[in-house]
């Protein structure tokens, strides 16, 4: 893709030149594996890769993410660690040892930074701050996302253009921090966080060093995307309570900090919705459909769609099935759930636990419930997307309880897709309820009974409004595609490095500091109150 052709140049202001946008996550687009010894690419997975793989192939981006595996260093290997086009995408991995990886995943950001933010510790007993989890901090998070820093600094250091940098996730909040120390002001440091951030008790459970590590990295940033207001505001609490010199001045979406002003603005994520439209129209597609068709035959769907995750809620969903046979024993021989289940994080204890109970429940319902002609729940577990797209079109209704959830992009899939005006049950909890909480039956994820209760309301549901639901879903779905939350904060950017550029251009007069002028804007006074008192 030349700077020319990319959609992004009519973002720009006459004059202003082509900037270099950098996406940095953890998990990349493609994953490497060998066949007949010869280097494969096969697509990554998971709500951040499914939404920004699509954006990075029509524009003009560099996308750094790690290593996963032997092939993906095999890889570096044969590209001489420097980018390479995968695909239509410019791709550069970052290595690093096993040891430092399984650290930085399966110890810090899995499960424990992605617990605290989904709130899922059973806090008088996990977990425990141990000798492992320090070194794993030290030797594994810090280190990694150090190294991103490096591979990233490398690739734009010739840039003699503009850069934007986003770095993608919780696997690399420390990366702004050390980005800023490698390239100064003048880039443009923009993460974007697509999982909950909960307020500052939550982030009790960390200790107080590694707590404060981390946000003081990401007010290096110049601005920090969140899927919702509720977590930017967060956010801000938490730069407020936990660190001394942050100030929010009365605002609710942006930070004071060392003399400069760092905005926490909400940018909700979404689909692809042309891909995903033309990926319903494949031919694997419409064959997976069929065999659904056949399978589920004349019995009601409920579906649900997730990786093997605890935050999903997938146990509490099963639960509120089995009230439904008992509460409302008309739907027995009638409904039956299917949950088409991912594999996620299988080297982390507590994601194998959850797999076994998800077992062992379906199984205690089936062992219940099922005749000879039924059986109430199945479980799919693998992972094809195309299945995914398929079964979606065929609900009835789709079961989304969250205890936490960024966004749920299963949702917004299945309100595009679906044929049978399904509809959606939907937790209060997960980002998506802001967007699409109007047309759904919501649910708190933890009341069994209630969600029982409005799975029977959603397969009695009449016809007509079933239908203005699920079509008011679609409409909203397709209005706000993943393209505009990316040029949003494209444009963002663009703005903010043009208005420094100006800055940096106009000479200083008395007393016109950052933070003086900050002080002024919008006539907010200064925050005069504790940080720790807030
Ligand atoms: C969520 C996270 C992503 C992550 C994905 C899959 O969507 O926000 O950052 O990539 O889960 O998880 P995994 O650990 O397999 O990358």
């Amino acid at each position: 893709m030349t700077v020319a052709d990319d959609p992004l140049s009519d973002l720009l202001q006459p004059g202003e030149t082509s900037p270099l946008i950098v996406i940095a996550s953890n998990r990349g687009p493609f994953k490497f594996h060998l066949k007949n010894g010869a280097l494969q690419v096969e697509r990554g997975s998971g709500g951040l890769v499914t939404a920004l793989g699509a954006l990075a192939e029509q524009h003009d981006v560099l996308w750094v993410a790690a290593a996963l595996s032997k092939t993906d260093r095999a890889w570096i290997e044969q590209t001489g660690d420097q980018p390479a086009e995968v695909e239509n995408i410019r791709l550069r991995l970052v290595r690093s040892s096993r040891k430092r990886y399984e650290q930085y995943y399966n110890v810090i950001a899995n499960p424990l930074l992605w617990f605290i933010q989904h709130q899922l510790w059973d806090i008088p007993r996990t977990p425990s701050i141990t000798l492992q989890t320090w070194k794993a901090w030290r030797n594994g998070y810090v280190a990694i996302n150090r190294l991103f820093a490096d591979v990233i600094a490398d690739s734009v250091k010739d840039a003699n253009r503009p850069v934007i940098i986003f770095p993608q996730d919780y696997h690399l909040y420390l990366v702004p921090r050390f980005l800023r120390e490698r390239l100064g002001d003048e880039v443009q440091i923009q993460p974007f966080v697509h999982i909950p951030w909960p307020g500052p008790d939550a982030w009790r459970i960390l200790p107080e060093s590694i707590r404060d590590e981390i946000l003081v990295s990401l007010l290096a940033s110049n601005c920090i995307g969140f899927q919702t207001r509720r977590d930017a505001f967060n956010f801000v609490q938490c730069c407020r309570f936990y660190i001394p010199d942050a100030h929010s001045r009365g605002s609710r979406d942006s930070i004071y900090y060392q003399d400069r002003k760092i905005e926490a603005r909400t940018y909700p994520i979404s689909i692809d919705v042309e891909k995903v439209e033309a990926l319903i129209e494949e031919p694997e597609t419409r064959l997976l459909k069929s065999q659904l068709i056949n399978a589920i035959g004349d019995h009601r769907l409920i579906l649900r769609v997730d990786r093997i995750e605890p935050s999903k809620n997938i146990l509490r969903g099963l639960e509120a099935f089995r009230a439904l046979l008992v509460n409302h024993p008309e739907h027995r021989g009638r409904v039956q759930i299917m949950a088409l289940l991912v594999p996620s994080r299988m080297e982390v204890s507590e994601y194998q636990d959850y797999l076994q109970q998800i077992m062992a429940q379906a199984g205690m319902i089936n062992a219940e419930f099922s005749d000879q002609y039924w059986e109430p729940v199945r479980i799919l577990v693998g992972e094809s997307y195309p299945r995914a797209l398929a079964a979606m079109q065929l609900y009835d209704v789709l079961l989304v309880n969250p205890i936490a959830d960024g966004m749920n992009l299963v949702a917004k899939e299945g309100a595009l897709v679906n044929q049978r005006d399904g509809v959606l049950l939907l937790s209060e909890h997960a980002g998506v309820f802001y967007e699409l909480g109007e047309y759904a039956l919501v649910v708190s994820p933890f009341d069994i009974y209630s969600t029982a209760e409005a799975l029977h309301q959603a397969l009695n549901m009449p016809q007509d409004e079933r239908h203005a639901r699920a079509e008011a879903m679609r409409q909203q779905v397709q209005s706000a595609d993943v393209r505009q939350w990316f040029y949003r904060q494209v444009e963002d950017a663009l703005s903010a490095l043009s208005s420094q550029a100006r800055k940096s251009s106009t000479p200083a007069t008395p007393g016109s500091s950052t933070s003086e002028a900050a002080n002024t804007e919008g006539g907010v006074s200064p925050d005069s109150t504790p940080s720790a008192s807030a």
